[in-house]
């Protein structure tokens, strides 16, 4: 078996982590990604423990930031020259939020976080990804959409600007924005050896204790309630595992999962061939230095 070099995006926690954990124990390198160094260096000796493997590795960035963005890819293109799998997993959805929030660089976090970061970050990283046999780009979107069939991305103020923020609309628009993104790069990158599929989460359990420490205890009680009707974190993993790795879907490119076996369907508008491209047009807007793909 060849070695795949996998680069998970907040690696350190919840799905993101077992998925580190199982990759792993199959024998690849992987690299989580993560904002912090110390709760990534917890996660990375529990994952190599876990998987019994030393070919896990930690590197930090902040996917909110592109400067941080910036800084990592620099330092993972100075280590390696391919770049076989790359789980855009990291992602913000703090439901104690109520104000809205902008990065040290002016961008609203929950869309430079979960939407513009990973667009820079797979940009920054396709050549190494072309250099792969086989290169996947993994994004992951939510079940929770499955509310907002009629949702569509607010092109003319996507950070909340001009009008009232939640950070649930904020959260799923950019959920919206990541399934469209992914198609867009399927299209994109169809002369190449490159795909790019979608992931739908469906509700996983979180540690509320650990993730969330001073959660109101009316929302805390909700999370447990809510848990007791979801999947664990490894299980869900391992439709991330599949996608990653099998040879099974080498060739398959655009398209949605919610586990191995099961394909889903996004809304209408998200296959939107003129609404994913001004989708596009918005999101280079935000990054400084744009490349085309
Ligand atoms: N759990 C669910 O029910 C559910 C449902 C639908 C979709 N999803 C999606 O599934 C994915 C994994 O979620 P999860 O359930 O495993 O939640 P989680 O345990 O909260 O994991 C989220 C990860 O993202 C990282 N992260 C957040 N902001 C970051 C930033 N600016 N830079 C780098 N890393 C950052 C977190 O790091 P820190 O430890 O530093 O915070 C954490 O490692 C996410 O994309 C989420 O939206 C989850």
């Amino acid at each position: 078996m060849k070695q795949k070099i996998v680069v998970i995006t907040g690696g350190n926690s919840g799905i993101g982590k077992a998925a580190a954990v199982q990759i792993a124990q199959q024998g690849h390198k992987v690299i989580i990604a993560c904002r912090s160094q110390q709760r990534g260096e917890a996660a990375l000796a529990d994952i190599r423990q876990q998987a019994n493997s030393s070919a896990v590795e930690l590197m930090v960035v902040d996917m909110s930031r592109q400067s941080s963005i910036r800084t990592f890819a620099q330092a993972f293109l100075a280590r390696y020259a391919q770049l076989d799998v790359l789980i855009q997993n990291a992602a913000l959805f703090d439901i104690r939020q109520k104000q809205i929030e902008f990065t040290d660089e002016g961008v609203e976090k929950v869309w430079a976080t979960n939407h513009v970061g990973p667009v820079l970050l797979t940009n920054l990283l396709l050549d190494a990804l072309k250099q792969s046999e086989q290169g996947r780009i993994l994004t992951i979107s939510s079940k929770g959409l499955i509310a907002y069939p009629f949702l569509k991305v607010n092109l003319v103020d996507p950070e909340f600007r001009e009008r009232k923020f939640s950070v649930q609309k904020a959260y799923y628009q950019s959920k919206q924005a990541q399934v469209m993104y992914t198609y867009w790069l399927a299209k994109m990158l169809a002369e190449t050896a490159v795909t790019a599929n979608a992931i739908r989460v469906t509700n996983v359990q979180i540690d509320v204790d650990e993730r969330y420490p001073n959660m109101p205890s009316l929302l805390r009680k909700m999370y447990r309630f809510k848990s007791q009707f979801s999947i664990s974190p490894a299980e869900m993993a391992k439709t991330y595992t599949y996608l990653a790795l099998s040879p099974e879907v080498a060739q398959t490119s655009g398209t949605y999962y919610d586990d191995p076996t099961h394909i889903v369907e996004s809304s209408a508008y998200t296959h939107d061939w003129e609404a994913i491209e001004a989708l596009m047009q918005t999101t280079w807007r935000f990054i400084q230095a744009p490349g085309a793909v």
